[in-house]
């Protein structure tokens, strides 16, 4: 696989061809497996062994799994496996690639670190691509010797099955890297929707997380039940599940992580309901604890029993309103607009059915007046935004 670029000096072109992940946990060993298997030859590093180890085993299983489901042949499975290098020494890591990709912990101190050790090993014109869910890229590339080639690349969990790829350019992010950014995501057959501005959130997240707290407030105002939320939220939203329990299946500290980074950088993007961090507090990390918003008999994926009849015991309007307060904030601030979100939506949260058909449905006017009312009884944080105002 070869894309050609222009150095950001303009005087030479870089050829991506090799890559290294930095990281090889929940998100880097699945970026590595589909680097592999588009034909880069891909460096995976971690600080042991054995993470690299483990990270080596769990691609040689899913590669081994697409073989029994004759999605690829064994030759193919072997090729892509022998295309990933395991390696600590981050000098060696980094000594032939063209691109980084960092998937380390979502800790800001932390990824300043790794970059400061790399920014000094790397040669000057390769490329860093963060895929931190909540950070923002601006910061963390002016921290280093090249943010025109840094650049937000945020794939979803897990990387081997989700199609959707967010590019976030900081704000001094050559056009050249972006472009880059882009064919690397088509050449692993991934859709890249650009968040045109470095905000807290991106795109998915600033929809998703704020609805969880949403539905929380929600409970406590209606006196609707769990399964009742969640029914709505599949049935007349056209969300795969719940919203609950897509909480649970995301996990509470991964929720409560990107709330408090995102709450941190902005105030209009999310109200904190104090359950999701009580529930972090004592580990009721959702369906990997065993126990979330609901219970679960084990760690394997449990369905929630949810039904239409359960849907109409609950009014989606103060959901739609939130989530489509925080859709129209991203348009009125140019970082995305209506046909990026929905894309994004539905790949990203796998919606059937888009946002702005459902608040056509529900009518714009009702959304501005359910927020209007909120804002009235719960604070600034409701008031409609100027885009949906304009779209009565
Ligand atoms: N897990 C998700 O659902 C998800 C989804 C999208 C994005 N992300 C983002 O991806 C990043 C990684 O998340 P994760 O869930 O894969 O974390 P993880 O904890 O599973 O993996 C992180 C890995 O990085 C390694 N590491 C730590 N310091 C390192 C260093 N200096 N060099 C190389 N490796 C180092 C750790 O040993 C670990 O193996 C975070 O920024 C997170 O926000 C996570």
């Amino acid at each position: 696989m070869k894309y050609i670029i222009k150095d950001t000096d303009f005087s030479k072109s870089v050829t991506i061809k090799n890559i290294t992940v930095l990281g090889s946990g929940v998100m880097g060993h699945g970026i590595a497996q589909v680097s592999a298997t588009a034909g880069y030859n891909v460096v995976l590093r971690d600080i042991k062994q054995e993470f690299l180890d483990k990270a080596m085993e769990k691609i040689k299983w899913s590669l081994d799994k697409l073989v029994s489901k004759e999605k690829i042949s064994k030759e193919e499975g072997n090729a892509i496996f022998a295309r990933i290098k395991p390696i600590v020494d981050l000098g060696e890591a980094v000594k032939d690639t063209e691109l980084v990709i960092e998937v380390v912990p979502e800790i800001m101190d932390l990824k300043k670190t790794v970059y400061a050790e790399l920014d000094k090993v790397a040669a000057p014109q390769v490329i860093f691509a963060s895929n931190t869910s909540t950070l923002p890229i601006t910061e963390i590339a002016n921290t280093t010797s090249r943010p025109e080639k840094f650049i937000g690349i945020h794939f979803f969990n897990p990387p081997q099955l989700m199609k959707l790829v967010e590019i976030i350019p900081g704000e001094k992010t050559a056009q050249e890297i972006t472009d880059l950014t882009q064919d690397y995501v088509k050449s692993v057959n991934k859709v890249a929707v650009i968040c045109r501005k470095d905000v807290p959130g991106f795109i998915i997240n600033r929809l998703f997380i704020p609805m969880v707290h949403e539905a929380c407030f929600v409970k406590d105002r209606t006196g609707a039940t769990l399964e009742e939320i969640d029914s709505v939220v599949k049935f007349k939203l056209g969300f795969p599940m719940g919203i609950f329990e897509l909480a649970d299946f995301t996990g509470m500290d991964v929720i409560h992580k990107a709330t408090v980074e995102m709450h941190l950088r902005d105030k209009k993007v999310i109200n904190p309901h104090p359950l999701v961090e009580k529930m972090f507090d004592e580990k009721k990390l959702g369906q990997k604890s065993g126990e979330g918003f609901y219970k679960y008999s084990d760690d394997k994926y449990e369905r929630i029993a949810l039904s239409e009849e359960l849907a109409q015991k609950c009014n989606p309007i103060q959901i739609v309103a939130n989530i489509l307060n925080n859709a129209a904030w991203l348009i009125s601030n140019g970082a995305s607009d209506i046909e990026e979100i929905e894309k994004a939506a539905q790949l990203g949260l796998g919606l059937k059915k888009p946002l702005f058909e459902t608040a056509k449905e529900i009518g714009i006017k009702n959304i501005v007046d359910e927020l209007n009312k909120l804002a009235a009884e719960h604070g600034e944080f409701y008031k409609p935004d100027p885009l949906l105002l304009s779209m009565q």
